[in-house]
């Protein structure tokens, strides 16, 4: 009994993270439920550090050092539910089990409540990178209780990706809050992945730019405060021809996005917590419609178009201000995006009594991850600074920022509406923007209706605790104080 950690499940992204266990020192032992997996990591990588290959779980269990640790990477749902039944009976009380997939946090809180009987810690554990991450260094967000922090911290901190010697993993929260942190990660993975689609969009249908014009504007915006991960990507597919028609690669793709969910718990979530998370809502839907196509084919043929007008643009300095603008309108909406993501945390770390940092949120998403930028920094800054901001939007470096896009960003989504390019999330972002500057909204109406109809009561401005309400139905139409 002697490896510091297991990794049960050795696809690609288990194989991965039991690798970079075993180059940074650490013994792993190792098992797949087919032992052909187990065998060739063994042959193609078992040179690279000190693996304990098991042919059964018993082994597998017997082999770790106490308390044990055990890293599950098998399919999330009913996959991850069979290895936890399979491997609680053989744990010890203070062992440890990991669950390093996509998993839906509640599934996460009800599985560590459950195992928490039987003295088990589990830990949800949000891994982002993709499988290159995995090898070289991911982005780590574990939550579950401190001891099981104490146990594996320095394991995880050690094979996390590093900004300035600073480690891509802290201990998250309790609980569910390491995979419901993941869980809003990837939904503003959605958002900035749609709001970089809807400028490539923008600039080739509005601004009628070529395709490698396009990934050469990317390639600029990497050198504003949009540089990012994606961005670097977005410029590298854009770039690629496909080699069988001549064409740009992305001509050749199907139109309709695919998800696996995550997009969608984020936005359902915030529904159930009652958090506006407009961009990271539209970028699920877009990712929906794009894959009506039914739908596309007969509204197409149905001729539904009519109204659609581009802006000519005279000289290639209109052209350029029009990019400009659209740079302008990303990063706004960016900053909207990331705002409702950070907030979703932060009301379900209010409610549950997680108590996530939210600064150091950022912090370990500035490598490793899918969403890591530089504007990550400045998220940091700002809950250093601040660490109860209300919200993102009023840090002064973001409130600054949206000051200065606005203008452009309100004629890109004018230009879009009249041009007839959907920016659902460009357009959502700035409604946001738009709903929380406001001084009065017309939420007061729907007020008024709700107690029209349904006594559903009001408070007025000079008196806000008041609850009030109107005797619609009768003559006069008197105000009644209901308490
Ligand atoms: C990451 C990614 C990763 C994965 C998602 C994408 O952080 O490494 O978010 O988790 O790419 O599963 O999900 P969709 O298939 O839904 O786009």
């Amino acid at each position: 009994a002697s490896a510091d950690i297991g990794v049960y499940g050795l696809g690609v992204m288990g194989a991965n993270l039991a690798r970079n266990l075993a180059r940074h020192g650490h013994s792993v032992a190792v098992f797949n439920r087919t032992p052909a997996r187990t065998e060739r990591l063994i042959d193609l990588h078992g040179g690279e550090g000190d693996f304990v290959p098991a042919a059964d779980p018993a082994h597998f269990v017997a082999s770790l050092r106490r308390p044990r640790a055990v890293i599950i990477m098998v399919q999330a749902g009913a996959g991850t539910e069979a290895v936890i039944e399979q491997l609680s009976p053989l744990l010890e009380p203070g062992d440890i089990i990991v669950d390093a997939g996509n998993t839906y946090y509640a599934d996460t809180e009800r599985r560590e409540a459950s195992l928490r009987e039987q003295g088990i810690h589990f830990v949800g554990m949000g891994v982002s990178g993709g499988e290159e991450g995995a090898l070289l260094g991911p982005s780590i967000m574990p939550g579950g209780t401190e001891a099981s922090y104490a146990r594996l911290g320095p394991l995880l901190e050690s094979i996390s990706a590093h900004v300035d010697g600073v480690p891509c993993c802290t201990h998250v929260g309790p609980g569910g809050a390491g995979h419901f942190v993941k869980m809003v990660h990837n939904g503003i993975e959605y958002a900035d992945m749609q709001l970089i689609a809807e400028a490539y969009d923008l600039l080739r249908r509005v601004a009628g730019m070529s395709v490698p014009e396009i990934a050469d504007v990317f390639r600029d915006w990497k050198r504003s405060e949009l540089d990012s991960y994606l961005i670097d990507i977005t410029a590298e597919v854009l770039d690629r021809i496909d080699p069988a028609t001549g064409e740009p690669f992305v001509d050749v793709i199907v139109d309709a996005a695919g998800q696996k969910g995550t997009g969608a718990w984020t936005t359902r979530t915030a529904l159930e917590l009652g958090v506006a998370v407009p961009a990271i809502a539209e970028a699920t839907f877009a990712r929906a419609a794009s894959s009506a196509t039914a739908q596309r084919a007969a509204v197409r043929a149905a001729g539904i178009n009519a109204g659609t007008t581009r802006p000519g643009f005279a000289t290639a300095a209109e052209r350029d201000a029009f990019v400009d603008a659209v740079r302008q309108a990303l990063y706004g909406s960016k900053i909207a995006a990331y705002a409702q993501g950070f907030d979703e945390i932060a009301t379900a770390s209010a409610q549950r009594g997680w108590n996530v940092d939210l600064g150091a949120m950022a912090r370990i998403w500035r490598a490793g991850c899918i969403i890591r930028a530089r504007f990550l920094d400045d998220i940091t800054r700002a809950y250093g600074e601040d660490p109860q901001l209300p919200t993102l939007l009023t840090a002064p470096v973001f409130s600054r920022a949206l000051n200065e896009a606005l203008p452009a960003w309100r004629q890109v989504v004018s230009a879009a509406a009249l041009g007839g390019v959907p920016a659902p999330a460009f357009a959502a972002s700035l409604a946001y923007v738009d709903q929380l500057r406001a001084r009065r909204l017309p939420a007061a109406l729907i007020q008024g209706q709700r107690d029209f109809f349904g006594s559903h009561t009001y408070h007025r401005v000079d008196d806000p605790v008041g609850v009030y309400h109107v005797l619609w139905a009768e003559p006069g139409r008197a105000e009644e104080k209901w308490s």
